[in-house]
């Protein structure tokens, strides 16, 4: 999809960090934008940003994961862009994840933007458009210490492949968004359990200029990529070269990568 303007974009997550942006972006691009999240106020202060841009807003205070809910929303909003941005992290080893987390974060990051996608997937077929997984480098390579963020978001990835290839005869492009860290709002709710949240914290901060990226150039590196229809977005250089060595050697990307990550988990755990 080449050109925003005067459609409507749907983003859920859409009251802070990368679905901020993605929605300022889209409506910079000349789209009206439709705002799904839990965040009330949050979804107040976007909705004055994208005005403030020119363009309509409107806002819808609901929980992904409810299913009556996002049902009603495909009621009264037909957006030819569907952006499917909210998101829980869980940082932990998977034996230190609780049943009741699994749930959560499957729900939220994985079931949730599944059936958004056939909510919405009837008005997109009556005219084309867009769909944008957000997902994560964690979609596409394993770190460990992140076991159930990293299962909900290689669903993903693969739940988007399979709904590209089933839907480009309809005129519906499907971008599967794999973004390296990046600075937003989220970064504050990450925890490991057994670490002092302070010394975190620091660690976080003092590692910002190097392995960070921020959600505005991630915005911009989307809509380039929705614009070329690409199937796939790895977003920063480092996301791009750590896919590609676990490509051409698993094995040397869980020696080199995945091992140390994990071991500086279980350090910061004990
Ligand atoms: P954020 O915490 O700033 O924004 C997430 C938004 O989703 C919040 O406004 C929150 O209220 C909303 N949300 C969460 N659960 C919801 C639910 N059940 N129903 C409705 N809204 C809900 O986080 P950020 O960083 O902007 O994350 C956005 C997406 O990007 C997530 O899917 C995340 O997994 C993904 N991502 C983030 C990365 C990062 O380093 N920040 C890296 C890779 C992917």
């Amino acid at each position: 999809m080449r050109d925003f303007s005067n459609c409507t974009a749907l983003v859920t997550g859409g009251a802070s960090g990368i679905g901020r942006c993605l929605a300022l972006a889209l409506a910079r691009e000349g789209a009206d934008i439709a705002l799904a999240d839990l965040d009330a106020g949050g979804l107040e202060r976007v909705r004055a940003e994208v005005e403030s841009v020119g363009r309509r807003a409107s806002t819808h205070c609901l929980d992904v994961t409810d299913r009556e809910a996002v049902h009603a929303l495909a009621e009264v909003v037909r957006p030819r862009v569907l952006v499917n941005c909210a998101g829980i992290a869980i940082m932990a080893l998977a034996e230190n994840t609780s049943p009741e987390q699994w749930d959560r974060i499957l729900a939220v990051n994985l079931r949730a933007p599944i059936n958004v996608c056939a909510e919405f997937l009837p008005s997109l077929k009556e005219r084309g458009g867009h769909i944008i997984n957000v997902a994560s480098v964690d979609g596409l390579l394993a770190l460990g210490g992140s076991s159930a963020y990293a299962t909900t978001k290689f669903g993903l990835v693969g739940y988007s492949e399979a709904i590209g290839i089933e839907l480009s005869g309809h005129g519906i492009g499907v971008t599967a968004v794999c973004p390296w860290f990046t600075w937003t709002p989220m970064v504050d709710s990450i925890s490991i359990q057994g670490y002092e949240r302070g010394k975190l914290d620091r660690l976080l901060r003092a590692a910002k200029p190097v392995l960070f990226t921020t959600p505005e150039k991630l915005a911009a590196a989307t809509i380039k990529a929705v614009k070329r229809n690409k199937p796939l977005l790895a977003h920063t250089f480092l996301a791009k070269f750590m896919y590609l060595v676990k490509r051409l050697s698993p094995r040397l990307f869980r020696d080199l990568f995945g091992k140390p990550i994990c071991r500086l988990m279980k350090i910061m755990s004990e």
